[in-house]
Parts: structure tokens; sequence; C-alpha cells
């Protein structure tokens, strides 16, 4: 039998379209980003500081830290100016009203 990691988080009520919200699952802060029916994870704490990255500000995909505004595409993972992932991206998915994040 197949078991996946998906792990539940929080209702998907609680991230409207165009949002962010970090959650912690399994021990792990993860910023989940809502782009209409879709939800996108990435390790939330910025590569450069350290700052809170649910602090900032998301526009489309990208998502601008608070603290020197580094901005990450929320899909990859990708860090701009650099074109290099930087951040840990999670999959995410949205079933019976919940946002399941796949833990690894
Ligand atoms: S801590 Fe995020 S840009 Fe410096």
């Amino acid at each position: 039998m197949f078991i996946d990691n998906f792990m539940p988080s929080i209702d998907e009520a609680d991230l409207k379209d165009g949002t962010m919200k970090m959650v912690n699952v399994s021990g792990k802060d993860i910023l989940l980003a809502r782009i209409g029916n879709e939800v996108f994870g990435v390790s939330n704490i910025c590569p450069c500081r350290g700052c809170d990255l649910s602090k900032g500000k998301l526009e489309g995909y990208i998502v601008s830290c608070p603290c020197h505004d580094w901005k990450f595409d929320v899909r990859t993972g990708v860090y701009l100016k650099t074109n290099k992932k930087v951040l840990t991206i999670y999959r995410c998915k949205i079933e019976n009203g919940k946002i399941h994040i796949e833990i690894f």
C-alpha cells in the first residue's frame, strides 16, 4: 500500500487568495502562499539573515523579505537576483477543506 507524506495543516478557508501565512508542521516553519486555487509552501526563514518571510509581502508568485527586500518565487524557492534555489519547497494540496503539506 502506498502511503504519502502529506500532513494536514490549516483550513483552506483560512488562507485567502493572494495571501500567505506561516504554519508549523512536524517542527518545520513553512510559509504557505495561496494564488487562486493553488497553494505553495517554502521554508519561512530568509537565507539572508534569517528574517520571517511571512511578515513580508506577496505579489503574484513573488514573496519579498521584510528585512532587506530579497525576492523569492514561491513556486520554485528561487532567489530572483541569482536565479538559484535557496528555499526548501514543500508540495501542497487542498483536500477535504484542509491544506496538506508534504513533509520529508
Ligand atoms: S533577512 Fe531577508 S533579505 Fe535580509
